[in-house]
């Protein structure tokens, strides 16, 4: 392609992926599929690889992540990043009115009231309009450099549009999970056998700091922005800094209001008490700021936080209620969960009877009784969690609860591994909630993506007899259908059809869908793009399967324990004589350039800016060829950190060119 031909074809492949991110993103809409979209998305990135001049600074592609950063840099703060001081009261709350009047002199001032948003603050540096650095607070003198992930959180702009824009400036916010993001985080963590996250701003918190920039996309973290810090003297009002940063399109949480005097700001705090329950993110408080800049800067600052403004700190919502039960449920890897049957009581909102207990060891922790009147609280979490027991109202000779050691569903001993905080049914093929758990797990989208089964139906299938297993779908007959309520012909011929398109999923889907415990979406595709074919993985030794990307012991071991299993193997064998992709069909990469024609590499260690299997990629596709070991045949040796010294040694000794990943960039760059 000529230069000029690559640079209108970057342009164009941008705005239809903007266009589709848009639909997606702001309106809830998709006009494609996820592969067409990734297909768009990947011809980009080549494209950019190969015509790095034409990338623009907000390109799609910056948004997707891929980065693998091993260490954050610390940045000290051009300003310290202070914390504010808390209230819990009106009193509290009238002491600091009266201290800002005093402090202002009698002249008449304004507040501005924001939400306290519960999530992690973060500082973001632009520069001539572009984002260049994003710094967690750290201690508040200096931070971690995040630029890499900041840059995947969708609406904090990359590069900013629009007028009177100062030539550098600084804007901070908070980072957060959605609520909507971090039940759906849970979910899959649950359905791959992981712990659940404990809360929402603490995952925030994990996810800024992830190496793989590619991981932290994926969990669509937000940002509400709060405070611009400029020299511009034209902006005299925070209200003002807040209506220009709107017109930069920063994401400012519209919940926002000017008040007069402190009445108006108690009354704004009782207006979102309950209100921002509704918000899609978790809130604390409420920060209560003097609007005018010069009097901000005349009121000053103490040794920790301004005098200019004050948390005031909701009470959580906490109710106590009776004990009445317990009861423990059965996941589809055979955690068993165990769910406080309530008293109903009316919490913030809505009539709660359920309660999360976590597990055996947060019973003990709290010492439970059947009986007892324990504190509810209503968290970001769907469901409510029992937080500590109201002893002075616990009943005279009551006992703690025994925990279950049988499984409530099909009555086998539990077992716990050590290390481990579940007790778990070891009867994987012959409990139900596990088998019916198993097929869902395989239908949903994201692994089979069968949609004409759905819950109901596999219960009802499972009853008669025909499902046991994902296998057993692709034997199912239409007069087996036909046996259940409700089908016709028409609606048996739509289901069978979903089952038979399922055959062409892909092998990286056929992986994550046979449910390997600790194995997601994205290990799998990991598994798949580095093994190729589920023959390899299953021979692989647990040092090869250690080798692969995002492969910790964890996984490794659990993967090399599947295999090990001849009911699994059975299950595989079934799956593939069903006609399911059981090898990657990815392509080898598209040649970019001959740079590295006839030479040939061998990787090892640890790379700042790659996988090993992405630099894998990058060799192939500039002309070159990897080899498996170090011979007097090699040319280059790239190194990364923790090579082991042996590779080193030989190499030298053989006179092999060792080469540092930024020599490998210039050497492909030609
Ligand atoms: S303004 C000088 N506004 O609360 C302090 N902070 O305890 C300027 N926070 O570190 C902060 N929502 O992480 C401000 N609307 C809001 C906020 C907010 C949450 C966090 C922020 C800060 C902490 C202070």
């Amino acid at each position: 392609m000529q230069p000029d031909q690559a640079k209108k074809e970057i342009e164009r492949l941008s705005k239809l992926i903007e266009h589709h991110n848009d639909l997606y993103y702001q309106q809830s809409k998709t006009e494609i599929s996820d592969q067409e979209f990734d297909a768009l998305l990947r011809s980009l990135v080549e494209l950019e690889t190969q015509y790095p001049q034409y990338r623009a600074a907000d390109s799609p592609t910056q948004r997707v992540g891929g980065t693998i950063t091993k260490e954050f840099a610390t940045v000290f703060h051009k300003y310290p990043m202070l914390s504010l001081g808390n209230t819990y009261s009106r009193e509290e709350l009238e002491e600091f009115d009266g201290r800002v009047s005093r402090g202002l002199d009698g002249d008449s001032y304004e507040y501005f009231c924001e939400l306290k948003f519960d999530g992690v603050s973060i500082s973001l540096t632009y520069e001539n309009g572009i984002l260049v650095r994003g710094v967690t607070r750290g201690d508040g003198v200096r931070g971690d450099d995040v630029t890499n992930n900041v840059r995947t959180i969708r609406n904090i702009p990359l590069v900013i549009k629009g007028k009177d824009i100062p030539p550098a400036f600084e804007v901070r916010g908070e980072v957060f999970m959605p609520k909507s993001m971090f039940a759906r985080l849970n979910k899959e963590r649950e359905d791959i056998g992981e712990e659940r996250y404990a809360n929402a701003r603490n995952t925030a918190s994990g996810t800024l700091k992830m190496q793989d920039s590619g991981e932290v996309a994926r969990r669509k973290l937000d940002c509400f922005v709060y405070y611009l810090k400029t020299d511009e003297s034209s902006v005299p009002t925070h209200e003002k800094a807040i209506n220009l940063l709107e017109s930069w399109s920063f994401n400012v949480s519209p919940t926002y209001k000017k008040c007069k005097n402190i009445e108006q700001v108690l009354e704004y705090i009782a207006h979102w008490d309950k209100k921002r329950l509704e918000l899609p993110l978790e809130t604390d408080g409420v920060v209560v700021k003097i609007n005018s800049l010069e009097q901000q800067e005349q009121l000053g600052f103490t040794a920790k936080s301004p005098r200019w403004a004050i948390a005031y700190k909701y009470k959580a919502e906490s109710m106590s209620t009776r004990l009445n039960g317990v009861t423990y449920q059965v996941g589809r890897t055979g955690a068993v969960t165990p769910v406080a049957s309530l008293e109903p009581i009316f919490l913030a909102g809505t009539t709660v009877k359920r309660a999360s207990l976590h597990n055996a060891n947060e019973i003990a922790r709290l010492d439970l009784r059947i009986g007892d009147y324990v504190f509810v609280e209503k968290g970001g979490e769907i469901i409510p969690k029992v937080t500590g027991v109201d002893l002075p109202r616990r009943q005279a000779g009551s006992t703690p609860i025994q925990y279950i050691d049988k499984c409530p569903e099909c009555g086998t001993s539990l077992v716990r591994e050590a290390g481990e905080a579940a007790y778990y049914c070891p009867n994987v093929n012959g409990c139900e909630p596990q088998i019916l758990g198993r097929i869902e797990h395989f239908i949903q989208r994201k692994a089979m993506d069968i949609d004409s089964l759905g819950e109901k139906t596999i219960e009802a299938l499972h009853k008669l007899g025909l499902v046991r297993s994902p296998a057993d779908l692709y034997d199912l007959k239409e007069g087996d259908i036909l046996r259940l309520d409700g089908f016709k012909k028409k609606s048996a011929d739509n289901l069978l059809g979903g089952i038979d398109e399922s055959r062409k999923a892909a092998f990286e889907n056929v992986l994550f869908a046979i449910g390997i415990r600790y194995v997601g979406k994205t290990v799998a595709e990991k598994l798949a793009r580095y093994f190729k074919s589920v023959d390899k993985i299953a021979e692989a030794s647990l040092e090869q399967l250690l080798e692969a990307p995002e492969v910790g012991q964890k996984i490794a071991e659990s993967v090399f324990d599947f295999f090990r299993n001849a009911e699994n193997v059975r299950e595989v064998e079934r799956l593939r004589a069903a006609g399911l992709q059981m090898e990657s069909t990815a392509k080898e990469p598209e040649k970019v350039s001959n740079v590295l024609d006839n030479k040939s590499f061998v990787i090892s260690g640890v790379f700042r800016n790659y996988e090993r299997d992405e630099l894998q990629d990058v060799v192939i596709k500039n002309g070159g060829r990897i080899l498996s070991g170090v011979s007097g045949k090699l040319d280059y040796l790239l190194a990364g950190d923790n090579m082991g010294p042996s590779k080193r040694e030989k190499a030298e000794k053989l006179g092999v060119k060792i080469i540092t990943e930024e020599e490998f960039e210039k050497l492909i760059k030609g």
